[in-house]
């Protein structure tokens, strides 16, 4: 298995160009089930998820022309052909956002099998709001020896909403209404811009929606979609790891293709803690220059992101000053904890929250990553702490983040890619 090795110290300086969205991509790569045909995509990001996006949507039967992605992030699927309802357990359990795919094979071919995603290391995560979304669309839907099991002669709209709110929820059920028979409304949508991106994505292969981006989306049935040509949006988090990755370095990025816009909870954040952040016509400035406490509670979009909870928590393990950080989404998203302790963070957990008290230094040690945000706060860490650190299981960290060592050696950071040792 790999390992980041990571000698801190470096003040990061330079440009960074923003990937395509992880959790953007995911979601219009399921899509393009819903419209037989080659659909081309643009700004698609390197990434270990979206292999299995790719072989997932291969099993189901399509065909995909990776020629060029390496160099230009630009990729066909071909999903004319349909051979199986069926996404199996071996990649459901890599990635659980493969549910994606129940929504459109149920539209598309009135039937699906999806692997019941199993557990993950941030919190229980159940699907019962999808499945509730698509019984309300007229499905069957059973559980059976690991699988979802659903059945629709032909989905009718109807009013959903959701119990909380939900990304992927909202997704799927959309996926799954956009050519149902008549109008759907779903309310207590989630608000997240990659709901929106999506929402956009199917509204070029003709699809009827109004509302992406509030708590009530309307969708209007269609007979027929057609494929469609796509370029996914800047990756916001990963943008927020380097807006992370500058300030606790106390250096100086550009990071070009960042949007502002869909940031300003983080940037507000940052700028409260004593990050210099600046909008750019390319992208955005950040320059770090001593950083003070701050009080962060996630909330769903446009609050504070869960998604970069991990990342700020290893910034203010350096700022003057107590922090607290309240994870209101997922209830087991402080593993990263335990392992920033082994740096020399002074964390206390309460229940939902961790009373941070800032320390003049943290020190290199031998690290584990547990889940995909929290092994970025390790590299974060890393950059800073005295002496090496090494960042094991970085197989979490290649989930979402593309070529992430290259991205901070180029802005100067001392960090490369090693084994581990066999055990
Ligand atoms: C999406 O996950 C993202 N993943 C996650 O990013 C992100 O952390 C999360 O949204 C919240 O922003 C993708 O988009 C692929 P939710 P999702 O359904 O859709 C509860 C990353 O690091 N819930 O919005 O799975 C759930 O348990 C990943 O890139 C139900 O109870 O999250 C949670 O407490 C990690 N029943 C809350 O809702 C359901 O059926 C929000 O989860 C669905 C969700």
């Amino acid at each position: 298995m790999d390992k980041l090795i990571i000698r801190g110290g470096a003040r990061l300086r330079g440009e960074v160009n923003i990937s395509g969205a992880k959790n953007a991509a995911l979601p219009v790569l399921c899509a393009t089930l819903l419209a037989p045909g080659r659909h081309v995509l643009h700004n698609v990001p390197r990434l270990r998820d979206i292999d299995t996006t790719l072989e997932l949507l291969t099993t189901l039967g399509a065909e995909v022309d990776r020629a060029g992605f390496e160099h230009d992030h630009s990729l066909a699927v071909n999903t004319a052909k349909l051979s199986s309802p069926r996404a199996p357990y071996e990649l459901v359990k890599t990635m659980r956002a493969s549910i994606l795919v129940l929504g459109p094979l149920l539209a598309r071919a009135g039937e699906a099998e999806v692997s019941l995603p199993g557990g993950c290391a941030i919190g229980a995560r159940p699907v019962n709001l999808h499945l509730k979304g698509m019984e309300a669309l007229g499905a069957e839907v059973k559980i059976e020896h690991g699988y979802i099991r659903a059945k629709a002669a032909a989905l009718k709209g109807a009013e959903i909403s959701f119990d909380v709110s939900t990304v992927t929820g909202t997704e799927n059920v959309m996926m799954a209404a956009v050519k149902a028979e008549g109008r759907t409304v779903l309310t207590n949508a989630a608000l997240e811009p990659e709901v929106v991106e999506l929402a956009e994505a199917l509204v070029k292969m003709g699809a009827k929606i109004k509302g992406q981006g509030t708590e009530v989306i309307e969708i209007e049935g269609v007979k027929e979609l057609h494929p469609a040509e796509w370029t996914i949006m800047p990756d916001r988090i990963e943008a927020g790891t380097f807006l992370a990755a500058a300030a606790i370095t106390g250096g100086e990025l550009l990071l070009k293709g960042a949007r502002a816009d869909h940031l300003a909870a983080v940037i507000t954040k940052l700028r409260e803690a004593g990050v210099k952040i600046e909008e750019q016509e390319d992208g955005l400035r950040a320059q770090g220059d001593g950083l003070r406490a701050v009080d962060a509670t996630t909330r769903t979009y446009p609050g504070f992101p869960t998604d970069m909870q991990a990342q700020i928590m290893a910034l203010l393990c350096r700022a003057q000053g107590l922090s607290v950080i309240t994870e209101t989404v997922f209830e087991n998203r402080f593993m990263h904890v335990q392992e920033l302790q082994r740096m020399g963070a002074n964390i206390k957990i309460q229940g939902r929250s961790a009373i941070v008290t800032g320390v003049p230094k943290l020190s290199g040690a031998s690290v584990m990553a547990t889940d995909l945000r929290a092994s970025a706060s390790l590299v974060l860490a890393g950059l800073v702490a005295e002496g090496t650190t090494e960042v094991l299981r970085i197989y979490h960290l290649d989930r979402g983040y593309e070529a992430l060592e290259d991205k901070l050696r180029k802005v100067g950071a001392n960090i490369e890619r090693g084994k581990e040792a066999k055990p």
